[in-house]
C-alpha cells in the first residue's frame, strides 16, 4: 500500500507531499496526524533547512477535509478534526524553517488553510483556490476565517467563504493569496525548486528570527512588535552569521552562512 503522505530530503530541502491522488489529496485524519509527524521531523532535523508542501499529482494541492469523513459526526466528535487541523497549521506557521507551499491544483476548505498557514505561496495556473465549505453547511475550522482576511482584506474573504466560490491563481495572485503563478506545474516545481534552494543558503538563525518577527505583525500591537524586533536585531549580532555577512560584504566575496 502507498503512503498517504511522502517525504524526501534533497540537499537541506525537506519535501512532503500529500499522497492521495485518487481523491484529489483530500485531507483524512491519519494524513493530518501524518504531516503533523513529519512537519516536526523536519523541524528536529538539522540537515533540514527549508520545508516544501505539495500534493501528489497535476489535479490538486489538497481538496480540503475528506468529506466521507463528515458523516455522522456532531459537534463533540468533529471537534479533534479541527483542533488537530488547526494544530497543523499553527505548527507550520510557528516552526523556525520557511515552509514553502507550491499550490499544483486544487486548494480548497482545509487544503487552501494549510496553504495559508505556510510562510510562502507558489502556484501553477491551474490552481485553484476557495473556502468552499458554506456549500456543506458549514464553515472553515482549520483557520480560514483568521488567516485569510488578514492575507486577503475582510471584505474578499466575507465573499469568499459566503459565496464558496473557487477564484483562479491568477486572482489569486492578485488579491495577494499567492505570490508567483507558473504556467505549467513543471515550472511551478522548478521555480519551488529554486527558491527553497535559495533561501537554504540564507543565515538560519537570521530566517528563524525574521520569521518570528513577521509573525508578530498578525498578532501583538505594533508597540510591541517593534520593541520584539529590536531584541532579535540585536541578536543577530551575537551570531557567526553576522561576522560572516558582514566580512563577506567588504572583502567582496560570496558568504558560506553556518546558521549559527
Ligand atoms: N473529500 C473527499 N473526497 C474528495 C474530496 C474531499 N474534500 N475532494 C475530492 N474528492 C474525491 C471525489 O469524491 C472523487 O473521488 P471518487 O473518484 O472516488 O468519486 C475524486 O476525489 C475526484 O473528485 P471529483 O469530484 O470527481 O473531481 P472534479 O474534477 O469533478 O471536481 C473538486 C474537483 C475539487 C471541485 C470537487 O471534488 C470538490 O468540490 N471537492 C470538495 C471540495 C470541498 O468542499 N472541500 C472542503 C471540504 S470541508
Amino acid at each position: 500500500m502507498s503512503e498517504d503522505v511522502l517525504y524526501e530530503i534533497d540537499d537541506e530541502v525537506a519535501t512532503v507531499t500529500i499522497n492521495r491522488p485518487d481523491k484529489y489529496n483530500a485531507l483524512n485524519v491519519a494524513v493530518i496526524k501524518r504531516l503533523r509527524e513529519l512537519f516536526k521531523q523536519a523541524e528536529e532535523d538539522p540537515s533540514v533547512r527549508v520545508v516544501v508542501l505539495t500534493g501528489a499529482g497535476e489535479k490538486a494541492f489538497a481538496a480540503g477535509a475528506d468529506i466521507t469523513e463528515f458523516k455522522n459526526k456532531n459537534s463533540e466528535t468533529v471537534r479533534p478534526l479541527a483542533e488537530n487541523g488547526q494544530e497543523l497549521c499553527k505548527y507550520i506557521e510557528e516552526m523556525s524553517k520557511p515552509v514553502i507551499a507550491a499550490v499544483n491544483g486544487f486548494a480548497l476548505g482545509g487544503g487552501c488553510e494549510i496553504a495559508m498557514a505556510c510562510d510562502i505561496r507558489y502556484a501553477s495556473a491551474n490552481a485553484r483556490f476557495g473556502q468552499p465549505e458554506i456549500n456543506l453547511g458549514i464553515i472553515p475550522g482549520f483557520g480560514g476565517t483568521v488567516r485569510l482576511p488578514r492575507l486577503v482584506g475582510l471584505g474578499i474573504a466575507k465573499e469568499l467563504c459566503f459565496t464558496g466560490d473557487q477564484i483562479k491563481a491568477e486572482e489569486a495572485f492578485r488579491i495577494g493569496l499567492v505570490n508567483r503563478v507558473f504556467e505549467s506545474v513543471e515550472e511551478l516545481r522548478q521555480g519551488v525548486k529554486d527558491l527553497a534552494k535559495k533561501l537554504s543558503k540564507k543565515p538560519g538563525v537570521a530566517i528563524k528570527l525574521a520569521k518570528k518577527s513577521l509573525n508578530n505583525a498578525w498578532s501583538l500591537p505594533l508597540v510591541d512588535n517593534l520593541d520584539f524586533e529590536v531584541d532579535v536585531f540585536c541578536l543577530t549580532f551575537d551570531t557567526e552569521d553576522k561576522e560572516i555577512g558582514v566580512e563577506a560584504f567588504l572583502s567582496k566575496s560570496k558568504p558560506e552562512f553556518k546558521h549559527k
